[in-house]
């Protein structure tokens, strides 16, 4: 049979830029993620039939939880592809049994969930579209996958498009990272708003961005394609979805990890380097500033989670500076806390003792002379006594909490890391009342941060006026040896 041959000289005008280099993508996994109206299902059906007409030997599957829906999305896309690109006469298109054959041999069959008998009926499938990727659940997915193996011509690929209806949903935890990145191998995600349809009707638009006052949870999902926070959380959701999404496109200003001469059971503070890295532990967002005061707050491992943190502040402005977020053992820990207070013009540190006090000793063992010093009764002696380190109790835990949630609801702004917010999202009231991470996620860099704001009161607020290291006479200093 002849090769078809199909005009798509324009094909680049007729996609979305954010979509047009995915017709390449051969990835086991395409995942099209995002608010509504961005044009996700549209490229989906664009590359299902671009393959159908230029690769001989394809059998395509698009599937929907419920068979029902298909007909009105998902299928009524593909016909209109084919329609707009003026293929109609390569295909036969069968509207009753959502069966569409192209004349070089190709099927595109649809099906779906429910129809268990036809399901069973479609064999030999080379590719699958699965269109709103949400309502399926795991185990739908993974039989599809399985579906998916042996040997064809061409590249094998599973098309998901879904809104990200809530955090915590299975496509996230099995492709989806924090930042729309793909999780595994194999794998490309693709976060899309209605920003990047060039298409969109202006009056969908509209409707899109209404829902910022009419609906929260129906504007981070729909508008700002946001993973969508169900229940009750303790920081206002709205506010911690809508920093998220400004802070999407930005990267941190340095990622790494300090490294250091060990001597004498001593870090050498002259050796202390900061190393770039990118998949460093240590995440800055405003570097150090001569003369200003910092402070850090850590969160230790502890029962049901493995990570350290540290939450650097700018203390005059309460600017989070950087993100220290690692399963170190004790010992590095320790270490890295240490080279980066030095870092920030000697922060004053305050560290988590509940589980362990090793991190605090540790640091007076090496010299760290700036620690959040805490009151309180001795149970032995009875006497007031004065140690190193925060301590979070019923009385502390939800004093700190208390004003962070307070921070974070009016002055969104001070905050940059994504994945604090994120954890902001999964932080809710249990049963008794007690606000805690969601079961299966972390809530050491909240923890972290809120002591960080704690113990500002510790350290001073204002710039310090700094002399010159070479200044050695007693004088007072000239104008000129000052810094701002
Ligand atoms: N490549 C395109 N060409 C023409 N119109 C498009 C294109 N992509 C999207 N659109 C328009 O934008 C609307 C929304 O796109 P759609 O793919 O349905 O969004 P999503 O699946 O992300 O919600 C479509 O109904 C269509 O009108
Ligand atoms: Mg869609």
């Amino acid at each position: 049979m002849a090769r078809i041959t199909v005009d798509l000289t324009h094909l680049p005008e007729m996609t979305n830029p954010k979509f047009y280099p995915l017709f390449e993508n051969q990835d086991r996994y395409l995942v099209l993620v995002g608010g509504g109206g961005s044009g996700k299902s549209v490229f989906a059906a664009q590359k299902v039939v671009r393959r159908t007409i230029e690769e001989k030997g394809h059998r395509f599957l698009v599937v929907r939880k419920v068979a029902k829906t298909l007909r009105e999305s998902a299928f009524a896309e593909v016909r209109a592809i084919i329609s707009d690109w003026g293929l109609m006469k390569l295909f036969n298109i069968n509207k009753s049994d959502l069966h569409i054959t192209c004349k070089n041999g190709n099927e595109i069959l649809f099906a779906g969930l429910d129809d268990v008998e036809k399901l069973k009926s479609i064999f030999k499938v080379t590719n699958v579209w699965i269109e709103e990727a949400s309502e399926l659940e795991i185990s739908d997915y993974r039989q599809l996958d399985i579906r998916l193996r042996g040997q064809s011509k061409w590249y094998k690929q599973m098309i998901f498009s879904f809104n990200p209806i809530y955090k915590g949903h299975w496509l996230e935890g099995e492709f989806v990272n924090i930042d729309w990145t793909a999780k595994r191998d194999n794998c490309t995600v693709n976060h899309s708003t209605y920003k990047n349809n060039k298409f969109l009707d202006p009056a969908q638009t509209e409707v899109l961005e209404s829902f910022k006052e009419s609906d929260p949870y129906y504007y981070s999902v729909y508008c700002l394609g946001e993973w969508g926070v169900l229940g009750k959380t303790v920081f206002d959701a709205q506010v911690v979805t809508k920093r998220i999404s400004q802070l999407r496109d930005k990267k941190p200003l340095k990622q790494g990890f300090f490294i250091y001469k060990y001597e004498n059971e001593k870090i050498v503070d002259e050796s202390i380097q900061w190393v770039e890295d990118s998949g460093g532990y240590i995440k800055i967002f405003e570097d150090v500033q001569k003369g200003y005061p910092y402070v850090i707050g850590g969160d230790t491992a502890g029962e049901g989670s493995d990570n350290f943190t540290g939450q650097v502040l700018n203390n005059v402005t309460a600017i989070q500076a950087a993100v220290l977020k690692h399963q170190f053992d004790e010992d590095l820990y320790s270490k890295q806390m240490y080279c980066l207070g030095k870092y920030y013009n000697n922060a004053l540190e305050g560290i988590e003792t509940n589980y362990s006090t090793y991190p605090v000793k540790e640091l007076e063992r090496l010299g760290y002379n700036r620690q959040y010093t805490r009151e309180h009764v001795d149970t032995f002696t009875g006497a007031l006594k004065k140690s190193y380190g925060f301590r979070t109790d019923k009385l502390t835990r939800p004093l700190v909490l208390a004003n962070l949630v307070q921070l974070v609801r009016e002055h969104p702004g001070l905050f940059n890391d994504i994945e604090t917010l994120e954890e902001m999202l999964t932080f809710v009231r249990n049963e008794k009342g007690k606000p805690e991470a969601q079961s299966g996620k972390t809530d050491d860099l909240i923890i972290g941060l809120a002591i960080a704001h704690h113990i500002r009161t510790q350290q001073i607020f204002h710039i310090e006026a700094q002399v010159e290291d070479n200044d050695e006479d007693d004088e007072e200093p000239k104008g000129g040896t000052w810094y701002d």
